[in-house]
């Protein structure tokens, strides 16, 4: 597996005119294929194949937190805007937090501009509108589903 992933940004790696300079482009390929956090292992790797101390490639993900977010966890986005929120996210927050594993992860969003079908839970592409409590369980359910497209 640790191969197969560092075969594929190799192969990007290579594509690149001058790898060195983009180490950004190249962490975020490396989290993409890595499903996630980039590994210590990788981390090394990346520090050898790019001549980059490990320290720098380390401070490098220290100050862009997105590098070290857990990219596989599906994220919930629940509308805030007064009209979902009033309509019942402020309570399907809650519920949702207290029923939902740690693959999964609530957003809060602004208001979406399509209050008249709220309130709104979005995850990926899908979403829910009109949203009601009967409907948590579907929702829960979704985020449960390996094979959900999101
Ligand atoms: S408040 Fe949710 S779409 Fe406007």
């Amino acid at each position: 597996m640790e191969k197969e992933i560092l075969k594929e940004i190799l192969k990007y790696i290579e594509e690149l005119v001058n790898p060195s300079e983009n180490l950004l482009e190249i962490l975020i390929i490396s989290q993409t294929k890595a499903g996630g956090i980039i590994p210590f292992w990788l981390q090394k790797e990346l520090s050898e194949i790019l001549n980059i101390d490990i320290e720098e490639l380390k401070e490098t993900i220290e100050f862009f937190p997105f590098l070290r977010e857990n990219i596989t966890k599906k994220k919930i986005e629940i509308c805030t805007g007064l009209s979902c929120y009033m309509g019942g996210n402020s309570i399907f927050i809650n519920t949702l937090q207290e029923k939902l594993d740690e693959n999964s992860e609530i957003v809060e969003k602004e208001c979406e501009e399509a209050c008249e079908y709220g309130p709104r839970i979005s995850i990926g592409n899908k979403k829910f509108q009109f949203v009601s409590e009967e409907d948590l369980e579907e929702i829960i359910e979704f985020c449960k589903d390996d094979s959900s497209n999101i």
